[in-house]
């Protein structure tokens, strides 16, 4: 008799909290384990509330992108590449190979295939002060920059060449210089 008092009590109890009002919330014990706080780092309010900083870290590179040139085109970047800037590739045979197949595309219509200023163009003055390259002092930032920017007459080949391209330019136009100077 005491177990069936028992058996009536819990069901009328468990149908009581049953018939709650299910528009209602419901007590929630520890509701965090229910509406858990998402963190939306695009959100305007950051994590914690704290504003996230969305930009890349300095020197971060694109998958498959280059560095960019963030050197300006003033005398004085021109003295800031010429002291800074390394060519990150090596004068490897198959550099220069490529480096060649470039520059007799790109640059030997006036500098000539032995880069003494004696191209196509020169002879037909079609551009003058095309100079020979042992007569300058120049090294791989110098180049890169002038590729990058031209230089009075000589204008910009930024657009032409990829960066490895250009690279491989500098190689080339640097053995030139060196073939040029020991001759
Ligand atoms: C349309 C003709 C022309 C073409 C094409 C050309 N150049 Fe020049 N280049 C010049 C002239 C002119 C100058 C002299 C600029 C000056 O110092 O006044 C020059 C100067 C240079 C210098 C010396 C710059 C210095 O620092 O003194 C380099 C290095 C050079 N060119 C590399 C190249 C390379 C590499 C290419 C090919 C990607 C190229 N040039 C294509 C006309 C040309």
């Amino acid at each position: 008799m005491k177990n069936l008092k028992l058996i009536i009590a819990l069901v009328t109890l468990t149908s009581l909290i049953s018939c709650n009002d299910k528009r209602k919330p419901q007590v929630q014990y520890m509701p965090d384990m229910y509406e858990s706080v998402p963190y939306d780092a695009n959100g305007a309010n950051g994590i914690n509330g704290k504003p996230v900083n969305r930009e890349p870290v300095v020197g971060t590179l694109v998958r498959g992108g280059y560095p960019s040139y963030d050197i300006a085109d003033t005398p004085e970047g021109y003295e800031k590449a010429k002291a800074e800037v390394l060519n990150p590739l090596e004068a490897s045979e198959v550099t220069l190979e490529k480096g060649k197949v470039m520059y007799e595309i790109y640059c030997s219509s006036c500098h000539g295939e032995k880069g003494d200023g004696n191209g196509v163009l020169s002879q037909r003055e079609k551009f003058s002060g095309i100079p020979n390259y042992k007569d300058r002092d120049i090294n791989a930032g110098s180049i890169y920059h002038v590729i990058m920017y031209g230089k009075n007459l000589m204008g910009s080949h930024a657009s032409q060449l990829t960066y490895n391209e250009r690279w491989q330019i500098v190689h080339y136009v640097e053995k030139l210089r060196t073939d040029l100077l020991v001759q």
